[in-house]
């Protein structure tokens, strides 16, 4: 298992970049060290304010250092939330030397790193993720954007940070619910390329809900690897990048039926994972034992593996088809091929997509 801290890489040529993940990181790792200018604008939300920010700011002592503090929540991931951080550089007379530091969930690191991508064509920014999935997920690839009334993360960029400090203590303040939708991210990885990590999560579970810290640096670090290892070789998503993406086809359908207000991220996730697997059973690749053990695994971090119960087929059908892996009008999916193996395709029968989608709306 992880030491007190450990660093992984995403490896970008000029672009690349350290992961820190330890315990107390955000007093740990020498932030300032990323920050090449004078001034910094830390952006974060109403809610991690009394959490963490005065914490961050005691590392930043020799900076000037502004806060931007944001409402809470997907809602606010918009446009107009945008410009509040746009008005507080540009009246705070920021210029191109100033660091931009993301300090929540995904939600903020996402919209951090998308002012930081615009604000005079490019400044440089620091991801300190605070949620489990922020730290395994979000904070890590450079994908950066805000929502628009008509879709999510549809206005945004690919743009690295300089640096993702994961403090692994800030998930001790994390609410249960938020814990466990990142574990569906945690446990993708484990689905999509390394089935010796589904084992040792299947295996270490307990720990793992028992938010033992040892053993969620572990988890963190194999999953960052993984991300980094995905990013390193395809960092704009032409191909096997989008096998990060498994379940998120009926997870992104499952989040827009119910307009984001019901089931949060990983939810989703979970239940469309479930989906991919049942798809990827009746297409003959996956054996049915390794989606019971999926199901299982999920369902022990009191995650849902059917769809909401208002949802028909119909309604997946259609929603699906919005999704960004749709090209020229074909649905591609993340299937896998065994545990621990995933791909992207179109070489699936409508009827077996059907077919699935009828048991798991009639299950739920
Ligand atoms: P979030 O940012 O909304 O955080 C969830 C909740 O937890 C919020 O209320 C937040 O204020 C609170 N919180 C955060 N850290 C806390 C802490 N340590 N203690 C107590 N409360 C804390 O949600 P999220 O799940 O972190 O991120 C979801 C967002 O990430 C979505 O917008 C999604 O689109 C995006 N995302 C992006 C990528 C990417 O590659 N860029 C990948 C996955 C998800
Ligand atoms: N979360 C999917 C990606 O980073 O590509």
């Amino acid at each position: 298992m992880a030491s007190k801290s450990t660093q992984v890489q995403v490896s970008l040529g000029d672009r690349s970049y350290p992961i820190f993940i330890g315990s107390d990181e955000i007093r740990n790792a020498d932030i300032a060290r990323y920050v090449s200018g004078k001034k910094v604008l830390i952006v974060t939300n109403e809610t991690i304010v009394p959490l963490y920010l005065e914490s961050l700011q005691q590392q930043l002592s020799d900076k000037h250092v502004d806060s931007v503090i944001l409402a809470d929540g997907e809602r606010h991931k918009n446009l107009e939330t945008l410009n509040l951080i746009f008005d507080q550089l540009i009246g705070g007379h920021h210029d191109r030397k100033t660091t931009l530091i993301a300090l929540g969930g995904g939600v903020v690191g996402d919209m951090t790193g998308f002012a930081a991508a615009c604000y005079q064509r490019g400044v440089p920014f620091i991801q300190i993720p605070t949620t489990l999935l922020a730290q395994v997920d979000s904070s890590v690839g450079g994908k950066t954007a805000v929502n628009h009334a008509m879709g999510k993360n549809m206005i945004g960029a690919f743009y690295q940070p300089q640096a993702v400090i994961i403090d692994t203590d800030t998930l001790s303040t994390l609410p249960d619910r938020e814990f466990y939708a990142g574990l569906a991210e945690v446990i993708k990885y484990g689905l999509i390329v390394d089935a010796d990590f589904f084992q040792w999560l299947e295996n270490n579970i307990d720990l793992l809900l028992q938010r033992d810290k040892r053993a969620l640096a572990y988890a963190i670090e194999l999953s960052c690897k993984s991300k980094a290892r995905i990013v390193a070789e395809d960092e704009t998503e032409q191909g096997i990048r989008a096998i990060l993406n498994l379940g998120h086809t009926f997870g992104h359908a499952i989040e827009t039926f119910q307009n984001y207000k019901q089931w949060i991220h990983g939810e989703a996730v979970a239940a469309g994972m479930v989906m991919a697997a049942e798809l990827s059973v009746v297409t003959g690749d996956l054996p049915e034992a390794d989606l019971q053990r999926t199901k299982a695994l999920l369902q022990r971090c009191s995650l849902p593996v059917t769809p909401p119960a208002d949802m028909t087929s119909d309604d997946f059908a259609r929603l699906m088809l919005r999704d960004k892996k749709v090209l020229d009008g074909q649905l591609r999916l993340v299937l896998l091929k065994r545990l621990g193996e995933a791909w992207v395709t179109d070489q699936f029968s409508i009827d077996h997509l059907n077919q699935v989608l009828t048991k798991a709306c009639a299950a739920s």
